[in-house]
């Protein structure tokens, strides 16, 4: 349609229709339409005439289910203006792919694409027209649940792995209709919820949450995100859906984004509970004003936007324009013209874990996978005979994450189903041991597991975090592995050393105890669908780990906030990290550096970092430098590496990081293979945000440095001049 049209249109809507168009409700809600909907006092909402003007729904699995959505909807709406249809497809639709926090693991943008891209095309074929993601929070507390769900602590890796599943999804043509809309979440800072609980106060100087917490979001946006989803909690005193200064200052008069908001889930009728709102219909004028578009669930749009338009306290302007966003919105996915989009239920059948979609899901599983500690027991023998597969996660289907689709798990590959694929002369013993559930401390099953490691020639210990244990309203104060899983492991490692773990879990862990007595640790996050497949391929070496934490693991839950691009302070504790060191900025109980660092990984081969060289001394504002780091396979087996390049700043206005990551490169090596991987880097990368927050870079010596942090290495400088 054109935009006249679309006006004409606009212009022959009545007040409720409008407000319609700015509703969002369940999907269930309507699949049977004689279903409640509760409105935002509670009070029973006609579902019939709600769906006569609704403007989008949420949370369906199907193709069959959005053509019926959809036609039950066109139905009944004079003006025939089709849903918008939303899914929260987060790392997959049938297919799972490791979870956002893996993903940023593999420090791989191409291979975050080509999973983003399988899941667009399965997510397409079941008719969904926008996903809500990706989610880009800064995240550096793992007592909160949802830090699974976003890549890194890293903005960096937030902002380029985020746009690039943006680009990926969302393709040159929203029209396409193997193509949808991006939803990017959630704005702003709500990984920095207070003690990490979720949902908390977040109170952060804008200082740092322009250098920390804003450029991811901006990045999504940048590379062309349609939506963005105002977050739950309030920002230094204002919810953000009703935050002016972050929605209309930041979003629309600095960067400019004429796209859609759509409110997270309830959160226009929580600025009552929050308290910034009297009431309901107070609630929607702070949201309207805010600019927030779409109200998720709440109805309250619905049940007052009219009469606050007719009582002069919502400009009618201000309903139309958050109309047409969203009339312009479904009008660029071409739904229109064709309002199922891309909803078929033979290509579903044809794309849904496909032999292709499975392939991208191991591969994406394996290279996000980081090997944290390895004596030797990894790779194990090919020529073993019996093998011990004990603990709570050996035969788990759960393995995919907290917003995995639901029966996601139906199609998990387990452990012994992928152990019995790779080397099916094995001879499997598996045993359970202990649970794993949250105050569990049933360790009843440790003889058995002793005996099971006692007559094996090796063991795969698998342990972990339940699946429901992180994610949204999943906090922790103590993340350490639940359960009996440490009396288990004790008991296995003294019937048979040749053990190798495997850790299944959502949000970094404790593993301080765990790493004194296990010779082998390989962390797999939840690796999605084809989790057996890749972790029989990495315990046997047909894979290599190459994967580097893209967050810090603590030695204990006390040392949060634990950023890895921590500054200096006056009093830095003098190294080493052990022992007490009064007056300086440390703890008398524990080290201060993490147990396993940002950057950190291990592979079955060994890399040697030859050399970084600069092209130039010194650079003005309008040059670039080249940083060259000469890597070389020292070891017997091909292997990846992500060479990570970072940054320091000795002296500036304000304390700067004494690391930064600011770059990276993913390499394969030959083993004896040599490869120079070029950086390019420019004044633009040299910037923070001053006390003025005002982003700036200033003239001065600079140092730049490989390797992994708090491990940097062939550190050189070079000076910015005036
Ligand atoms: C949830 C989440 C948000 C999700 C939305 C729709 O509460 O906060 O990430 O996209 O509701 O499911």
């Amino acid at each position: 349609m054109t935009h006249e049209a679309l006006k004409a249109l606009l212009d022959g809507m009545t007040l409720e229709e409008k407000a319609g168009q700015l509703t969002q409700c369940n999907a269930g809600q309507f699949i049977s339409v004689d279903a409640e909907i509760t409105g935002p006092e509670g009070q029973p909402l006609p579902a019939e005439e709600l769906n006569r003007v609704l403007g989008s729904v949420l949370t369906f699995e199907n193709a069959g289910q959005a053509r019926q959505l959809q036609d039950l909807h066109l139905a009944a709406d004079r003006n025939r203006i089709p849903l918008l249809l939303m899914v929260d497809v987060i790392h997959g639709m049938k297919t799972t792919y490791p979870i956002p926090l893996a993903m940023g693991c593999s420090f791989d943008d191409g291979l975050m694409a080509e999973c983003a891209a399988m899941a667009c095309r399965e997510a397409a074929a079941a008719g969904v027209h926008v996903t809500f993601n990706p989610m880009v929070d800064t995240a550096r507390d793992a007592r909160w649940g949802r830090i699974l769900e976003t890549c890194s602590e890293e903005p960096l890796i937030n902002s380029r792995m985020g746009a690039a599943l943006v680009r990926t999804t969302q393709g040159d043509d929203l029209a396409d209709p193997e193509h949808i809309a991006c939803c990017v979440k959630h704005y702003a800072a709500y990984g920095a919820a207070e003690a990490g609980r979720d949902y908390n106060t977040v109170e952060i100087s804008e200082r740092a949450l322009r250098e920390s917490y804003l450029p991811a979001y901006r990045a999504c946006l940048d590379a062309g995100a349609r939506l963005i989803m105002p977050s739950f909690n309030s920002l230094n005193g204002i919810p953000s859906v009703a935050n002016k200064w972050l929605m209309n200052t930041v979003l629309h008069d600095e960067w400019g984004f004429r796209g859609v908001v759509i409110s997270d889930y309830d959160a226009v009728g929580e600025l009552v509970t929050h308290g910034v709102a009297a009431d309901m219909k107070e609630a929607v004028c702070l949201a309207m004003a805010a600019g927030c578009d779409i109200d998720m669930v709440k109805c309250a749009y619905y049940q007052y936007l009219p009469e606050l338009v007719r009582e002069g306290r919502v400009p009618e302007k201000a309903l139309d324009d958050a109309v047409m966003r969203v009339l312009e919105l479904k009008n660029e996915l071409g739904l229109f013209e064709n309002p199922y989009h891309g909803a078929d239920e033979e290509t579903e059948k044809r794309l849904n874990l496909c032999p292709a979609h499975r392939e991208i899901a191991r591969r994406a599983a394996e290279e996000s996978a980081v090997l944290l500690k390895n004596d030797g027991v990894l790779p194990l023998k090919k020529d073993i005979r019996k093998l011990a597969l004990i603990g709570p996660f050996a035969e788990e289907k759960r393995l995919n994450g907290f917003w995995s689709r639901p029966g996601a798990e139906k199609y998990t590959v387990t452990l012994p189903e992928g152990i019995r694929d790779l080397m099916p002369e094995l001879e499997l013993t598996v045993v359970r041991g202990c649970g794993a559930e949250l105050g569990d401390t049933d360790a009843g099953g440790l003889a058995e597991a002793e005996e099971a490691a006692r007559n094996a020639e090796a063991v795969v210990l698998c342990l972990g975090e339940p699946e429901h244990d992180s994610g949204e309203g999943r906090s922790r104060t103590d993340v350490t592995l639940p359960g009996a899983q440490l009396a288990l492991a004790e008991a296995v490692m003294k019937a048979n050393p040749n053990t190798a773990v495997l850790l299944f879990n959502g949000r970094p862990l404790v593993l301080t105890e765990l790493e004194k007595i296990a010779p082998a640790i390989l962390e797999m996050w939840y690796p999605g669908t084809e989790a057996g497949h890749a972790a029989a391929r990495l315990l046997w070496g047909n894979a290599n780990p190459c994967g580097k934490l893209s967050v810090g693991l603590p030695r204990s839950t006390g040392q949060y906030p634990m950023p890895y691009n921590r500054t200096n302070t006056g009093r830095p504790k003098p190294q080493p990290d052990s022992g007490v060191f009064p007056f300086s900025s440390s703890y008398l109980d524990t080290p201060n550096l993490p147990l396993y660092s940002f950057g950190h990984g291990l592979s079955y081969t060994t890399f040697e970092y030859v050399k970084l060289t600069l092209d130039k001394k010194a650079i003005r504002k309008e040059d670039s430098l080249t940083v060259t780091v000469t890597v070389r396979n020292t070891g017997s087996m091909p292997g990846k590496e992500a060479v990570q390049l970072y940054l320091r700043d000795p002296v500036a206005s304000v304390v700067r990081p004494v690391q930064q990551l600011i770059d990276y490169q993913k390499i394969r090596l030959e083993p004896g293979e040599k490869q120079d991987v070029v950086f390019t880097v420019t004044e633009k990368q040299l910037r923070f945000i001053s006390f003025d927050c005002e982003e700036v870079s200033e003239p001065g010596v600079f140092e730049l440095s490989t390797g992994h942090a708090d491990h940097l290495k062939l550190t050189d400088r070079f000076t910015l001049e005036a």
